[in-house]
């Protein structure tokens, strides 16, 4: 059996010690091999859009020997769970646009009771702002090395409540709490990054370049900070 990355080891330690987990874009099924493993829950429901993607996961979890704590299943995101089968979801591995998109078609999952671990690909920023915009808090973030780049993960939890960050707060989210030196790292490559795009934009789009600037002088203050 394959071990599993570093980046997947790292969404299983913000997940909470529950009964049941679900492990949406399962693949390879790593993650529930893992989690089950590890003691992490006692069963693991996991699917994927594609039926390639489970026939895979369908002979990893029959090596593993844990066939009577994996539930393979075909969804589209969590069209195919009940709200009462588990109580923290997975998502990991895929843009975060497709996660916001999960999410809206899921509206048991607006429940405090249930936790939820993200891993965004690409789009961090969006994801963030959809779940602020969406009253879900952000409980922890932290960023994680795996094959020579770094991923960002977090953990939250639908509040119902409008909370007030900053302008800004969708770039960094509760990184600056992080107690992660890579944290900083992923910090200062993403100031990097909006210096660099705004200059690519220059004026031809002034509003845009304007903010770029701002988020990164916000994240090297955050930086700054830290040090
Ligand atoms: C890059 S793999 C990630 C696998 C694993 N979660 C990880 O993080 O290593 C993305 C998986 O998500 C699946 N996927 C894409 N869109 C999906 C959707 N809407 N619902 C469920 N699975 C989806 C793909 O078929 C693929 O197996």
């Amino acid at each position: 059996m394959k071990r599993i990355s570093p980046r997947l080891k790292e969404a299983a330690a913000l997940l909470r010690k529950v009964d049941t987990v679900a492990d949406i874009g399962t693949d390879h099924a790593y993650l529930p091999i893992y989690l089950i493993e590890h003691d992490i829950c006692r069963k693991v429901i996991a699917s994927d859009l594609r039926k390639g993607p489970l026939e895979n996961a369908r002979l990893n979890v029959e090596a593993s020997g844990f066939a009577d704590h994996i539930e393979l299943r075909l969804s589209d995101g969590l069209k195919e769970y009940r709200a009462d089968e588990v109580q923290d979801v997975v998502i990991a591995g895929m843009g975060g646009i497709l996660i916001t998109e999960i999410l809206e078609n899921a509206h048991w999952v607006k429940d405090s009771q249930k936790h939820l671990v993200l891993q965004p690909m690409s789009h961090a920023e969006y994801l963030r702002a959809y779940l602020v915009a969406n009253r879900f808090r952000i409980l922890k973030e932290s960023v994680c090395e795996d094959t020579g780049k770094l991923y960002c993960l977090m953990s939250c939890v639908y509040s119902g409540e409008e909370t007030k960050f900053d302008d800004y707060y969708e770039y960094y989210g509760e990184l600056p709490n992080s107690c992660d030196s890579l944290a900083c790292v992923y910090l200062q490559k993403l100031s990097e990054r909006c210096i660099r795009e705004a200059t690519a934009i220059g004026c031809t789009d002034p509003e845009r370049t304007e903010r770029l600037y701002k988020v990164a002088d916000k994240l090297d203050n955050i930086l700054s900070q830290r040090k």
